[in-house]
């Protein structure tokens, strides 16, 4: 018998408003024919003031324990991928955690940037399956918004805010690739790249800092890493890409996309796209997305899934798992 961390539930929160590309017309030299080409964004939603990041989480937070059927105090611990939380300390999850109500278990974040949920991911699979916990709430939540220069067009027409929360829980498999749940994990970084995706700002340097983005660069290497860390993903369960059922990218460039799933011998077809709708929502992205694949119906158990994503770091990997 091998113990599985396996989907129990889903869920995610947008905040209310909607800005649609051609609000940045106005501001800046862009326009919304120049976005959607060059990344497929049509619109993004931006956190109201004062609404912050845990706040977003706790509604995905609550969204996904509706649709698990269980209740806060039946999760043993919460990790949060984020790197926009309110404060520099305490985390955002143990915020999270005492908006939930939960008096039991621990709460962490987890910062990889863009890639922090496929990192928060399989962290809650190294907990459940060495028997730390049996049921972890993972979140993605930004409100990338606040660290944006708005007359910097190469960036701040990218990004936007959103939570999305996965819940795993521990249970029996046969051991083989058929299990449902968490079948491999491949997580990567090179801090050399740090220069080519960052905020120029932090607790050390004492300022809040905004954005800064080498686009061709990242874009470069998305291309190249994405396909790489998938593949790995992949033959580390056991099973190849023709294998996949569905694949959940994060939501950065949908010309990334299209490459990466080309890489991969897919069609877009096998692919969940939401970044026309919800823009870079960076560590938020993969979990907003698998919830609405969950509620368009487009997951069915048994069906093998991929997620992939590249941040600032760089940081970058895949998790493989069958829903
Ligand atoms: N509106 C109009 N023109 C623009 C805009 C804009 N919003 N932004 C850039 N341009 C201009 C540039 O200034 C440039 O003009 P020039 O030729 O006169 O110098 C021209 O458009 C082309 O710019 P490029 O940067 O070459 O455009 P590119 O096709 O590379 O697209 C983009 C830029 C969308 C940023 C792309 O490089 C990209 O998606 N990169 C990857 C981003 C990503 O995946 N990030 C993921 C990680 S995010 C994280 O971890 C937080």
């Amino acid at each position: 018998m091998t113990v599985r961390a396996v989907v129990r539930g889903v869920g995610h929160y947008l905040p209310e408003r909607v800005v649609p590309n051609a609000e940045f017309e106005d501001s800046l030299d862009t326009s919304d024919e120049w976005i959607r080409a060059r990344t497929g964004i049509e619109q993004r939603h931006f956190a109201a003031e004062g609404e912050t990041t845990s706040d977003l989480a706790v509604h995905a937070a609550n969204s996904a324990l509706r649709n698990a059927g269980l209740e806060a105090s039946e999760i043993d611990a919460i990790i949060l991928a984020t790197s926009t939380a309110d404060l520099t300390f305490p985390s955002a999850a143990t915020m999270v955690q005492s908006e939930l109500g939960m008096a039991n278990g621990f709460a962490f974040d987890v910062q990889a940037v863009c890639a922090g949920f496929v990192f928060a991911l399989a962290n809650a699979n190294a907990l459940i399956i060495s028997g730390q916990a049996n049921r972890v709430m993972v979140i993605g939540a930004e409100t990338f918004s606040r660290i944006m220069d708005w007359n910097d067009r190469t960036t701040c027409v990218l990004f936007g805010d959103g939570a999305g929360a996965l819940i795993l829980e521990a249970q029996n498999g046969a051991g083989s690739t058929d299990d449902r749940g968490i079948l491999s994990t491949d997580l990567n970084s090179d801090g050399r790249y740090r220069d080519i995706l960052y905020v120029d700002g932090g607790v050390s340097t004492q300022s809040t800092g905004f954005l800064r983005m080498q686009g061709k660069e990242v874009f470069r290497h998305a291309v190249e890493k994405l396909a790489k860390t998938a593949r790995t993903a992949v033959e580390k369960a056991g099973l190849t890409t023709d294998d996949i059922d569905l694949i959940v990218p994060h939501q950065a460039n949908l010309r990334i996309i299209k490459s990466t799933t080309q890489k991969l011998g897919h069609s877009m077809d096998d692919v969940v796209v939401t970044v026309q709708n919800h823009g870079n929502t960076s560590a938020a992205s993969i979990p907003l997305a698998l919830s609405v694949a969950q509620g368009e119906g487009r997951t069915s158990e048994g069906d093998l899934l991929v997620t992939e994503a590249i941040g600032g770091g760089l940081a970058w990997g895949a998790v493989v798992l069958r829903w």
